[in-house]
């Protein structure tokens, strides 16, 4: 099988890398910027501090802070009328997943006509949208680093992901700094998606050369700094150890791929409207006892990283050990089961559930899984996670 590896042409990573944001927009010729970001980072300064940054420089700045968590299509056309109405010539994204995301779309929107629901799947955008920095606040989804965005199908209330090398950042300008902020539950929900990325990335039916090295630094920083990014939130090695991590796990899973945890992690938070992080933390234990030995040896390899058992644990006992050593990371964390997450309403979530297998299986992660799954085995996996 032959490998490909797509990242930003550039990737600044380290404390103060969001203040090389001018540098980059002039190295781009870029005179208009819109940045795109949310009402938090507005509120925690984040998105002051930038636009300030590229108004000193003396580019023109207009600001969109309309993208809620988990994006929608319709957030995307608001940015897009925006970027027209001010005549932008270029996009930066700043905050978690959602604004890159958001942004992402507006980029590639306005260089390929709506909707954007055409360019759902694999390899469907035709043509590169506009220069796009992404600077990443949480740690992470990796957005800044991958050809990958999720946005919300409102209409059809469904998580539309879209991977296209179309959807590739410019640049991404990677600093810890900015996630000195994220609260414990915050951490743990967004270090838990960085965590399923790089096991999902190693586990992978399209697990490659380039992908394995970067998929296990991750979980290694993950085993390392997670814990104490949760309970020490100035812990700064720690954030540090997490950026990176979010960053390598993005280079790897976009790669690579994601599986089964996130093809039905994407249903959950497009119905009841679940943070992403959130929805696949509850999953990961059972999609894990689930799968693993269909690749017990590379399970294994991520149970010893994680210090589920010792060194010398044979492969069926050591995957086995992951399940459980998951199942005490997110009570460590405070990850609650799925049915005591909020919004996630029993009956509907019953009523729903071959709806949600439907489309887990229609995104095409699932197919990516070392175990793929039929419909009915899926909804008997978040009867499980329940
Ligand atoms: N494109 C990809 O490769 C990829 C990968 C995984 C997930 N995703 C998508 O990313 C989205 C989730 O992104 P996310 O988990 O980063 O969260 P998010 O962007 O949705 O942000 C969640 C909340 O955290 C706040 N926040 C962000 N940074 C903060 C900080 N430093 N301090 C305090 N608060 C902060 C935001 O204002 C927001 O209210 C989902 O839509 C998911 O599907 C995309
Ligand atoms: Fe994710």
């Amino acid at each position: 099988m032959l490998a490909q590896f797509h990242v930003p042409a550039t990737i600044v990573v380290g404390g103060g890398a969001r203040r090389e944001v001018a540098a980059q927009c002039e190295r781009h010729g870029v005179k208009r910027v819109l940045v795109v970001t949310d009402e938090g980072m507005m509120r925690l300064g984040p998105g002051g501090e930038i636009v300030a940054i590229l108004a000193k420089a003396g580019l023109a700045v207009s600001t969109f802070a309309g993208v809620q968590p988990d994006p929608t299509d319709i957030n995307v056309i608001d940015g897009l009328a925006q970027f027209r109405a001010e005549r932008c010539d270029a996009i930066v994204a700043v905050g978690g997943g959602s604004p890159i995301d958001a942004a992402k779309a507006i980029s590639v929107l306005v260089a390929n006509a709506p909707p954007l629901s055409q360019y759902a799947g694999y390899h469907r955008v035709p043509r590169p949208g506009v220069p796009l920095l992404a600077i990443p606040t949480t740690a992470g989804t990796g957005s800044e680093v991958t050809k990958v965005a999720v946005i919300t199908d409102t209409e059809r209330d469904v998580k539309m992901m879209m991977l296209s090398v179309n959807l590739l950042p410019t640049a991404a300008l990677v600093d810890y700094e900015l996630t000195l902020t994220m609260p414990p539950a915050l951490t743990a929900a967004v270090g838990v998606d960085t965590l399923t990325h790089g096991i999902e990335a190693y586990v992978s039916r399209k697990a490659n050369a380039l992908t394995d090295p970067l998929a296990l630094s991750c979980i290694q920083l993950v085993a390392r700094h997670l814990r104490n990014a949760y309970h020490e939130r100035a812990n700064r090695e720690a954030r540090a150890g997490m950026m990176l991590a979010a960053c390598q796990g993005g280079m790897a899973f976009a790669n690579s791929s994601v599986c089964l945890v996130h093809g039905m992690s994407r249903p959950i938070g497009a119905i009841f409207h679940l943070a992403h992080g959130l929805s696949n933390a509850v999953l990961l234990p059972t999609v894990t006892r689930y799968s693993w030995s269909a690749a017990s040896s590379r399970y294994a390899a991520v149970a010893r990283i994680l210090g589920c058992c010792a060194a010398e644990t044979p492969d069926a006992a050591a995957a086995e050990s992951l399940v459980v050593g998951l199942e005490r990371l997110n009570a460590e964390l405070g990850v609650p089961r799925l049915g005591a997450c909020p919004g996630v309403e029993e009956t509907r979530f019953h009523a729903l559930l071959t709806k949600m297998a439907e489309d887990a299986l229609a995104s095409g992660s699932p197919q990516n899984n070392p175990r793929i799954p039929t419909a009915e085995e899926i909804v008997t996996l978040y009867q499980q996670a329940w």
